[in-house]
């Protein structure tokens, strides 16, 4: 196998190539004065390609740069292309919210069944639905609830695990699972009269517990900003935040601290100052199976 890396993505891949023994090769990278990309694959590989690119800001690029990764390593290899995207951006827009609206999401993964992918693995994706719906081709999708209860273990006393929302209760439930820890997300209400945003736990108090709100996602931190003041608010005794994907805009870090957040932990998916738990060792595992079913 060769592991090629795009410009972000490094890390990760070395992480791979390391583990499983393998080649890596970093994808030549270049600007033109334009703003264009250029990039080459300088090496064809050795066996299976291994293609890693995490879609975190500059997003646009980074897509578009796999695109052409994907493009050149299928113009001069019959073996199979295997795409690691361990934050799949663009997996929010997975609906026509609006009329007019593209299900964004479908773009890039029917693109790069075009471009001649042969398959795909994704660290927890936003909906995972959307692989079986526009993804043809074999895929995994890298779940990390148990390295974060890991990191959590020992550390939080009557813990409450919350989703900041109904669709993110999934989700808070593995963490739970893993933590022997009750779960429970957060109810979102609108006053009609007044307009009054109020937040609240669904079913479990959390008056005197330590909780850990779980999300895939931190972009602003405005959400996770919320679901902490409020149990704060609620007589919570501590709250600590962890999420996969640690896109953090500029600012949003401050804003959890601000918000009475004691730690906030994500996965290294896009590298920050948070990113203390490595994908990579279930990823080399996702990958392996993969390739039993691909190979
Ligand atoms: C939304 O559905 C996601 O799961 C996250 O809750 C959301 O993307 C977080 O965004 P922000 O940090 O900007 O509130």
């Amino acid at each position: 196998m060769t592991v090629y890396a795009l410009e972000n993505s490094y890390g990760i891949a070395a992480g791979i190539a390391r583990s499983i023994g393998d080649k890596l090769v970093q994808v030549e990278y270049k600007l033109f004065p334009d703003g264009e990309s250029y990039i080459r694959v300088q090496q064809r590989p050795e066996g299976p390609a291994v293609l890693v690119a995490s879609l975190y800001p500059n997003t646009d690029k980074r897509i578009f740069e796999l695109f052409m990764a994907v493009e050149a390593l299928r113009a001069i290899t019959q073996d199979v292309v295997i795409g690691v995207v361990p934050y799949m951006a663009y997996a929010r827009q997975d609906r026509r919210f609006l009329d007019g609206e593209p299900i964004s999401v479908k773009v890039v993964l029917k693109t790069l069944e075009t471009l001649g992918l042969d398959a795909l693995i994704v660290v927890d994706i936003h909906k995972p639905a959307v692989l079986d719906e526009y993804w043809g081709k074999p895929y995994r999708n890298v779940l990390v609830d148990k390295q974060v209860a890991d990191y959590f273990k020992g550390k939080l006393s009557n813990p409450l695990i919350l989703a900041p929302d109904a669709g993110a209760l999934e989700r808070a439930k593995r963490v739970a699972e893993q933590l022997n820890a009750d779960y429970d997300h957060l109810v979102k209400e609108r006053d009609r009269v007044t307009g009054e945003v109020r937040v609240s736990t669904k079913e479990i108090s959390v008056t005197g517990r330590d909780i850990l709100i779980v999300d895939d996602i931190i972009s602003t931190g405005g959400t996770m900003a919320l679901a902490a003041k409020t149990v704060l608010a609620q007589g919570a005794r501590s709250v600590y935040a962890s999420c996969t994907h640690a896109v953090m805009v500029k600012g949003a870090l401050d804003l959890l601290l601000s918000s009475g957040i004691q730690e906030v932990v994500a996965t290294d998916t896009v590298p920050s100052p948070v990113s203390k738990i490595s994908v990579t060792p279930a990823t080399v595992e996702a990958l392996k199976d993969l390739l039993e079913e691909v190979l």
